[in-house]
């Protein structure tokens, strides 16, 4: 087989990307080791800025997240037992929406079959040749297969194989690790609060995000080796309700617990994000700590500037356009770590922390609320809408 693109990980990136490319008329081909089972069995975060939105329904993707998506206009940040609203539509005139990226991951695979996208689940024994630029893999059927392109993408995520085929020589990879996880739940119980709660306690981190009317997300933070086998739902709940407590009598609803998974993270950008014929998109080039939901943003970002400048290196035989991919994108990158970075910091409990430190971070976050300055930077990175 021969294609223009070849891309590797039919995550949103991958996918968003073939289907961004098809409005251009250049054709790709996509292939993932998991199976769309797989993939839409793995929970992922819930939150879209409103480029993100816009993206999906303006490119004709699919109009489901404005009907089935919920807009949050802000969030409440939890410290000391109060909670104190952020409002993102005063400050800075925009909603961010609730909608699992499962669900975009869904309608992306739909709308590639649609349009009649070359998407490979389910191959096995990847390998691509950046010289001679292919991908060759074992498709689904267990035949061997090899598709020639001009460009190969990487897409495929946070352990991604393409990335190590940028030689050690030309590249530079910086990153920063976490001495915390989250411990993730999903639960069958009617949401706690109209809004999602970033809570600060003396016992750590909690997240109290949402789904839907009969099922919620929630997180703490927890040591990363900690096993779920030791958490029954009884200790979830009494963890999960002394982070939140305060004189307000907030209070979570209980319900049975479906999911319990701890999930690890750290922050990580990988430069260049091209080289000669591959060009990195997503979690195969930055990933960022989860407070603050930015991951699957970034990803469909990135393949936003990176459509447009391959339209112009294949379609304008303009050479010079893959090179502005990765500075254009970087940039964003950038903010979107030090935001995701910053909010993990300001929320979490550090192991060690001393009583200074502790009383430092209550006077970031009552100078974040308390400051329509310091209310607007933060509205301003959980909407991605930082200054041009
Ligand atoms: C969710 C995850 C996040 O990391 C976040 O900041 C907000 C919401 C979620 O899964 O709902």
């Amino acid at each position: 087989t021969r294609t223009q693109v070849g891309i590797v990980g039919a995550g949103p990136a991958g996918l968003m990307l073939s289907h961004l490319l098809s409005l251009n008329g250049i054709d790709s081909v996509v292939i993932d080791n998991r199976t769309r089972a797989d993939i839409e069995n793995t929970v992922r975060a819930g939150i879209l800025e409103p480029d993100s939105v816009r993206l999906l329904v303006d490119t004709g993707v699919s109009d489901r997240v404005l009907r089935d998506g919920q807009p949050h206009e802000g969030i409440d940040l939890r410290f000391g037992g109060e909670s104190h609203r952020v409002d993102f539509r005063a400050l800075v005139g925009e909603a961010v929406w609730l909608y699992p990226q499962t669900d975009v991951f869904a309608d992306l695979a739909d709308a590639r079959e649609r349009d009649g996208g070359d998407v490979r689940f389910g191959v096995s024994g990847t390998a691509v040749d950046i010289t001679e630029p292919a991908i060759r893999f074992t498709d689904s059927e267990g035949r061997r297969q090899e598709v020639r392109c001009d460009l190969l993408v990487g897409a495929d995520g946070s352990r991604s194989t393409c990335r190590a085929e940028v030689p050690e020589a030309v590249r530079a990879h910086s990153s920063r690790e976490y001495p915390f996880a989250w411990f993730g739940i999903i639960t069958a119980a009617p949401p706690s609060a109209p809004e999602l709660v970033y809570a600060h306690s003396p016992r750590g981190f909690a997240l109290i995000s949402r789904r839907t009317e009969t099922h919620q997300r929630m997180y703490f933070q927890c040591d990363p080796e900690t096993d779920p086998a030791d958490w029954p739902d009884d200790r979830i709940w009494e963890e999960l309700q002394a982070r939140v407590a305060g004189p307000d009598g907030f209070t979570l609803r209980e319900g049975p617990i479906t999911e319990k998974t701890v999930l690890r993270f750290r922050s990580f950008v990988a430069e260049p994000m091209r080289h000669r014929a591959l060009l990195l998109a997503g979690d195969a080039a930055h990933t960022v700590p989860p407070t603050g939901a930015k991951g699957l943003n970034l990803a469909l970002a990135d393949v936003n500037v990176l459509s447009e400048v391959i339209e112009r290196a294949l379609a304008k035989r303009d050479g010079d356009a893959l090179d502005e991919y990765g500075p254009r994108a970087l940039d964003r990158v950038w903010k979107a770590q030090h935001f995701s970075y910053w909010m993990t910091t300001m929320l979490h409990a550090l192991p060690g922390a001393t009583d200074f430190d502790v009383r430092r971070q209550l006077g970031e976050l009552g100078s974040v609320v308390g400051s329509e300055a310091g209310a607007r930077f933060l509205a301003e990175g959980y909407t991605g809408r930082w200054p041009a």
